[in-house]
């Protein structure tokens, strides 16, 4: 792996908010280049755990020769869809544990590998797996997916308003067997869109090809349902999204399911007796700060949520 190591982000906060135990057990879901799983573990004693899951198998490696001045006892790494924890956890024979992140999206390596095709600013194939065990690439996907489905993906998950003439094109260019490359699928967005606020358009375009691949959001809000069985009581969950649909989907979730009572307004008394697995520890997204986003451009749309277990 030869492209530049990535930088974590709102490391402090997220180290911060998880309020480490030294014994405790911690599960980072997206562990890429390690570098929170590295904060936590420099927090740990002897009892503590790390585990680390990621599902792209190409990032295990790397971090866990660099984990090697830590002992070998004080993590464990997985080549896991993090929708798959409860099964790592069981495996584990670990029932809760006291903190989990979630820092969601791809990382700088696989954004700058020409390979995994992630970027319009290289030429590569059209992949765009996080787990290249899985089936279908982005290339697979647009030669198989019908114009009404690609215009939704277009539309919803790039929040694209040329979705139609983009999908449009993007099936041309499938007819003429032509979207194999990341220039081919780069190519069909710039032929239809104005060139004024082209980086913007293709930006999105992409984005949405690479959730519909890896179904990104359907796999976070599967991922949300089971968190409250496996922390425990005071463990707190950080997530870093990197684009108000995920955002959307973590504040809701979090607003749903840390509601003190649902009770109608009209009803004086609380007869719901609701008691929430959550409260709320930020109300407010987190955002990186002038200095971290000069240091580090990628950071700047990180938005960071946390709650605690209830
Ligand atoms: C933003 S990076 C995490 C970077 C990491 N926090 C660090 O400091 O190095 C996101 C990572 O999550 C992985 N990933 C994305 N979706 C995943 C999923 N559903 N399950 C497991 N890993 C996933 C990506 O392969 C990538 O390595």
């Amino acid at each position: 792996m030869n492209s530049p190591l990535h930088i974590p982000v709102l490391k402090n906060e997220v180290i911060n908010h998880l309020n480490i135990k030294p014994e405790g057990v911690y599960l980072d879901c997206t562990l890429g280049a390690g570098g929170h799983s590295k904060e936590i573990l420099k927090k740990l004693n002897s009892s503590g755990l790390l585990i680390g899951l990621d599902a792209d198998e190409t990032t295990l490696k790397p971090t866990h020769t660099r984990f090697s001045v830590f002992g070998s006892s004080q993590f464990s790494l997985h080549h896991a869809n993090f929708l798959y924890f409860p099964d790592i956890l069981k495996k584990l024979n670990i029932k809760k544990v006291n903190g989990i992140i979630l820092d969601l999206g791809l990382s700088s390596m696989e954004l700058d590998q020409k390979d995994r095709g992630f970027s319009f600013q290289n030429i590569g194939p059209l992949d765009m797996r996080y787990n290249k065990k899985n089936s279908t690439t982005a290339s697979e996907l647009l030669n198989k997916i019908s114009l009404i489905d690609l215009k939704k993906i277009v539309k919803l998950y790039g929040e694209e308003k040329n979705y139609s003439k983009i999908a449009k094109s993007i099936k041309q260019y499938v007819k003429n067997d032509k979207m194999k490359t990341t220039l081919d699928l780069k190519e069909a967005v710039l032929e239809v869109i104005p060139k004024k606020k082209s980086n913007k358009t293709l930006a999105r375009v992409f984005q949405s090809i690479r959730i519909a691949v890896n179904d990104e959001l359907n796999i976070l809000k599967e991922t949300l349902k089971n968190i409250k069985k496996f922390l425990k009581r005071n463990g707190r969950v950080v997530i870093i999204s990197y684009h108000s649909l995920e955002d959307r989907i973590v504040k809701q979730f979090f607003i749903k399911h840390s509601k003190v009572c649902i009770c109608p307004r009209e009803i004086p008394i609380c007869v719901c007796k609701k008691d929430p697995p959550f409260r709320i520890i930020s109300r407010k997204p987190i955002l990186p700060n002038n200095t971290e986003i000069l240091k580090n451009r990628k950071s700047r749309s990180a938005k960071m949520r946390v709650v605690e277990r209830t």
